[in-house]
């Protein structure tokens, strides 16, 4: 694909449940873009922070923790893995628990220093699809495309249960609900980088739509965007 002048860089933001991560990693895979999960890595450090404390109330403990972690994200057949100073812990971030722990130290700033630092750097040189909270405001503000993927509350709720009923998870609906509920507060509300969306970014409404649908949706905005960039270079030369 025509990638212009220089390479191309995605941000997919949007609360949980809102399909995000579906729709990013199909999106880089079929663009030959990089996917970068960077939940995941608010997730490593949440696990991390949560086995040397539990209770996460020591800012300088999480702050520390960052600072010291290697974090690789790494594609494989079997979909994109994590791993946590040399650890595999692709599945250990998606418990419920590190789920919590995870939006607790995202509102650390030090860990998003430490980590948009680290994103920022895996999107310096390549082509780029980077999902997030963030990433359209605060990662990257110059995105050649910002898209804002949303669904009703019931929607990415009954989308969280039916996930975790899949792998063996215990919480009714309710419970998903206001899970998801809580975290998206938590998200939305903090004072450093919250969940909004970037004035530039292209709302997307997933309920009630298939993957397919979005996923064209965005690779239509995509067409659009590097047709108009081809435009205003050529016009330049
Ligand atoms: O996308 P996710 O559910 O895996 O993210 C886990 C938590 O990490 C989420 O509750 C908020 C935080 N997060 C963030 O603050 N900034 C990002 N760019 C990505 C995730």
């Amino acid at each position: 694909m025509d990638t212009g002048r220089r390479h191309w860089i995605i941000a997919i933001d949007g609360p949980s449940g809102a399909g995000k991560s579906t729709v990013a990693k199909r999106l880089a895979r079929q663009l030959g873009f990089l996917y970068v999960d960077t939940g995941a890595m608010y997730r490593a450090i949440g696990l991390k922070a949560l086995r040397h404390n539990p209770k996460l109330d020591d800012v300088e403990l999480v702050a520390s923790i960052a600072r010291a972690s290697t974090i690789e994200l790494m594609d494989s057949a079997d979909g994109p893995r994590v791993f946590l100073d040399g650890e595999e812990v692709t599945e250990a971030i998606r418990s419920e628990s590190v789920s919590q722990a995870a939006s607790i130290v995202s509102a650390n700033s030090e860990v998003r220093r430490v980590l948009v630092c680290a994103q920022q750097q895996m999107g310096s040189n390549r082509n780029v699809v980077l999902e997030g909270r963030d990433i359209g405001t605060k990662v990257f503000p110059q995105a050649n495309l910002k898209v804002f993927l949303d669904a009703s509350e019931e929607t990415r709720a009954r989308r969280r249960f039916e996930e975790n009923r899949c792998k063996g998870g215990t919480l009714s609906f309710e419970e998903t609900l206001a899970e998801i509920n809580g975290r998206d507060r938590r998200d939305s509300q903090r004072t450093d980088s919250p969940l909004v969306r970037a004035e530039d970014a292209v709302y997307v409404d997933t309920s009630g739509k298939a993957i397919d649908e979005v996923l064209r949706e965005i690779l239509r905005l995509v067409e659009e965007r590097q047709a108009r960039e081809k435009g205003k270079n050529s016009h330049e030369t």
